[in-house]
């Protein structure tokens, strides 16, 4: 099974409470996102976003300028799904990151859970190019990932471990870091991961 098949296979088959990243309200994300004090007319992406509570968060705080990319059509369907008539406010985008040549530029790029399935450095490089050019001097990038105190695997996929510097040093030559934070992701099969999540600003 391909990264495309694996990824429209989980949002065909697995409920929203059966995969270890869900959460009702993803408030991580959310404070960071408000310590960043952007207008709510900001463009904001979510990158990898699934069918994640984010977007429903965020047009629920104001937000009006939203963008949700996953490679999965089928997690695509199931938000707009959800969100129903306020999907119309939304742009969505079917696309491996890999592959994404943006038509826009975005005042935030928000990642949870999906750059660290990235483990080939040739990859993980493409998406340190891609994030680069697709965010306005000044714009913000939010990345969580799972700590090096976080599990190794993800949806049986392999993924990147990171910490406080490692992630940094990634995004160095366009990035400086704002701050970071350690966040213990209670899963709905009561386990708990560590993840980390970084804000920084592009100069
Ligand atoms: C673990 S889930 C996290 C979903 C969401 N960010 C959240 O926090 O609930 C990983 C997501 O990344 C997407 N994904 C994985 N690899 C991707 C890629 N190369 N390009 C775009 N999306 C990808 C998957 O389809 C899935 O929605």
């Amino acid at each position: 099974m391909n990264k495309k098949e694996h990824w429209e296979n989980v949002f065909s088959t697995k409920q929203e409470t059966e995969v270890s990243w869900y959460q009702q309200y993803p408030k991580t994300s959310i404070d960071l996102i408000k310590n960043l004090q952007v207008p709510f007319n900001a463009k904001i992406i979510d990158v990898g976003g699934g069918d994640s509570y984010l977007i429903d968060a965020l047009l629920a705080l104001g937000y009006t300028n939203l963008y949700l990319l996953d490679i999965s059509s089928n997690a695509i369907d199931r938000i707009k799904n959800r969100l129903g008539a306020q999907a119309s406010k939304v742009t969505f985008i079917v696309s491996d990151i890999l592959d994404f040549v943006p038509n826009d530029s975005f005042d935030v790029w928000h990642d949870r859970a999906s750059f660290h399935f990235l483990t080939d450095k040739q990859d993980i490089e493409k998406y340190v190019l891609v994030v680069s050019n697709a965010i306005n001097t000044d714009g913000k990038l939010i990345i969580g990932t799972f700590s090096e105190n976080g599990p190794k695997k993800c949806s049986g996929l392999e993924i990147s471990q990171y910490n406080e510097e490692t992630i940094t040093q990634l995004f160095e030559n366009k990035f400086n870091k704002i701050e970071c934070i350690i966040e213990e992701h209670q899963t709905p099969f009561d386990t708990i991961q560590n993840f980390i999540f970084c804000s920084f600003i592009k100069f």
